[in-house]
């Protein structure tokens, strides 16, 4: 790994028992302030019936070209994208649920300021290989972006996510790393188009989305969108390449860092939302950025529609 100031690296290789123990540091202003916290020796451990990447990923069957990853709603204890009856499938579930927990146990210790306000979103593992996966310039994760989904509008809602690169062999993760957000935000929001006429509106009534976008979503999906389409951008933007190595685990709101996941599989991940409103410091949140790009006709569209 190299030193870099978008990282900050903890030296715990086990989460630390309780708040108040003396190495439980707190990250939140880190993670909050864009920083990527980088625990290289906090290592989940992988069932040993994983330790062959190969016949795992054709073992567990259920996943395709299409669906990338195994995901566990902890609210429902539901797994979706592998068959009930797929070899592994146990097993599967069993990585899902404990990892869930080894997550929620990282942050409500690290991060004790967000105490209940933190909703616990999906786990996903995802054994397959990130590069060579072919997929439109929207869903193409090797391109620097920040974290937008057209379905699921986050209102108020921060996204904050914990990976784990659990690679049996070995494999590093490589991410490339952008702009800080302010700046990307500069750079794009000007070729950013308003939302049409009851556009929000439509799109909730259609069912495309889960429930109405805000402006935020509406803003935040387009950045998303025409990061990822900038080729020109996506090579010249300032940026740096991390390797996480096997056994590592990092910390990151992945709707403010502006990431590219290059290579590896076997990775573990997280999902938390958070209000920003709750952050330790709300004025850090990308709805606080982007909302001061809105344009007056934004606001009053806003007015109406609340
Ligand atoms: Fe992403």
């Amino acid at each position: 790994m190299k030193g870099t100031d978008m990282i900050i690296t903890q030296p715990h290789s086990q989460i630390p028992t309780h708040t108040t123990a003396p190495d439980a540091v707190e990250i939140t202003p880190d993670i909050e302030a864009g920083k990527i916290c980088y625990f290289p020796h906090l290592t989940f451990t992988l069932d040993p019936i994983f330790s062959n990447p190969a016949s795992v990923a054709s073992s567990l069957g259920g996943l395709s070209a299409k669906r990338k990853s195994i995901s566990y709603n902890p609210q429902t204890q539901h797994v979706k994208g592998i068959a009930s009856d797929a070899p592994h499938y146990a097993a599967a579930e069993k990585i899902l649920q404990d990892y869930a927990l080894f997550a929620k146990t990282l942050i409500t210790t690290l991060c004790p300021f967000y105490n209940t306000h933190l909703r616990v979103g999906r786990t996903s593992f995802r054994p397959l290989e990130v590069q060579g996966r072919p997929s439109s310039y929207r869903k193409d994760d090797t391109r620097l972006h920040v974290d937008a989904f057209p379905s699921m509008p986050m209102g108020e809602d921060r996204i904050l996510r914990v990976f784990s690169n659990v690679h049996p062999q070995g494999q590093e993760r490589i991410w490339r790393i952008g702009e800080p957000f302010k700046e990307v935000v500069s750079q794009f929001f000007p070729r950013l188009r308003s939302p049409w006429w009851k556009e929000r509106q439509l799109l909730k009534m259609l069912h495309i989305t889960k429930k109405e976008r805000t402006l935020y979503d509406h803003y935040m999906l387009q950045l998303h969108d025409q990061m990822k389409y900038d080729l020109t951008y996506q090579k010249c933007a300032q940026q740096q390449t991390i390797a996480f190595p096997a056994g590592s685990t990092w910390v990151v709101y992945s709707d403010v860092v502006s990431h590219a996941a290059m290579s590896g599989a076997y990775l573990l991940e997280q999902t938390f939302y958070l209000p920003f409103t709750k952050m330790r410091t709300p004025d850090l949140a990308p709805q606080r950025i982007l909302e001061q790009h809105f344009s007056l006709q934004d606001r009053q569209n806003m007015a109406i529609s609340t």
